[in-house]
């Protein structure tokens, strides 16, 4: 018997192989330069293989998966909690699993988002760049005067375990912490109404998954009713965030500042961002810390290790009714 052939789209953080490795799976890929595959090469490589390991940056469509589907292609592991990336519901119609990250990136994402949060509230980045070129004039009183984060009355968009993680750190700066999700929580602090918690909240922190469920969730209109000195963070989804509304936005003062870790088209920033007062952006580094890259990639592989040999990983995403 031939044993199963894996797809690794990417190199992965060391150690992430092993369990592929272990289990005595015939890996393929990455590249040498670890150069993404483009479709047309994703295609021709799901004829021949039984698992793809992939990233959040590999678009894995329709296309892909029902050449997979008509040859051996049985699972496919997502390194990342958020799966936009990949046509999931074809890939179950066509019997092909999806798996993603979840759990082990909460509290790196979370610590993110607190990063963000300060950074923005506080203007260290306008801050910083005036003094790294040297025209910082000494202290001032009135210098570099950014909202205070403690105290302030935090919305969190999207309530799931990122969401949550970043509740409690917020408790610890003495935030008041309210929560809008899909679905109502019944806990405290609760608010069916996104419309009503982007009027009260000072900080607003984005936390659902990306998708078309929730493109352009914050839209100008939301933006709008925020108030003059809001700060919005967003560590899940560039398209959760209309970027050209926010960007304008923050020309015209009409919100304070923001903190943006993704992006709609990434790499490709909104050019009125990259020009936009009180900003800070970063490189969706939102998981990338040394021990959780490497949980992830643990995760996705493991996953893979024992799906085909016969398991079923915890980290399956669930199907939708009705969806065979
Ligand atoms: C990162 O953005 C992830 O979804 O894991």
């Amino acid at each position: 018997m031939t044993s199963p052939r894996v797809l690794v789209t990417r190199r992965l953080p060391e150690g992430g192989l092993d369990p592929l490795i272990n289990a005595g799976f015939e890996i393929v890929g990455p590249r040498d330069d670890d150069t993404p595959y483009s479709s047309e090469e994703l295609l021709g490589l799901a004829e021949s293989v039984d698992a793809i390991v992939c990233l959040l940056t590999d678009l894995i469509d329709y296309e892909i998966l029902s050449v997979g589907a008509a040859h051996s292609l049985r699972v496919i592991a997502n390194v990342a909690v958020g799966y936009d990336n990949i046509d999931w519901r074809s890939a179950h119609r066509l019997g092909i699993e999806v798996s993603n990250t979840p759990g082990v990136l909460d509290e790196t994402t979370a610590d993110a988002a607190v990063l963000l949060m300060l950074a923005a509230s506080r203007l260290t980045f306008a801050a910083e760049s005036d003094l790294r070129a040297g025209d910082w004039p000494g202290w001032g009183i009135t210098q570099y005067l950014g909202v205070d984060i403690h105290g302030a009355t935090l919305g969190i968009i999207g309530f799931g375990r990122i969401g949550r993680a970043v509740a409690r750190r917020a408790q610890g700066f003495g935030m008041r912490v309210l929560h809008h999700s899909r679905r109502e929580t019944g806990e405290p602090g609760y608010m069916d109404d996104l419309d009503e918690l982007c009027r009260v909240a000072d900080i607003i922190s984005i936390h659902t998954p990306g998708g078309p469920d929730t493109v352009h969730l914050i839209d100008g209109r939301r933006l709008a009713l925020m108030k003059t000195t809001a700060v919005l963070v967003n560590t899940a989804r560039g398209s959760v965030v209309d970027e050209a509304a926010l960007a304008e936005a923050l020309h015209a003062g009409s919100i304070f500042a923001a903190g943006l870790d993704v992006f709609e088209r990434e790499p490709e920033v909104h050019p009125r961002l990259l020009t936009a007062p009180r900003t800070v952006l970063l490189p969706h580094i939102g998981s990338a810390s040394q021990a959780t890259r490497r949980n992830m990639a643990l995760s996705a592989t493991n996953a893979v290790a024992q799906y085909l040999q016969g398991g079923r990983p915890a980290n399956l995403i669930a199907r939708e009714p009705n969806s065979d």
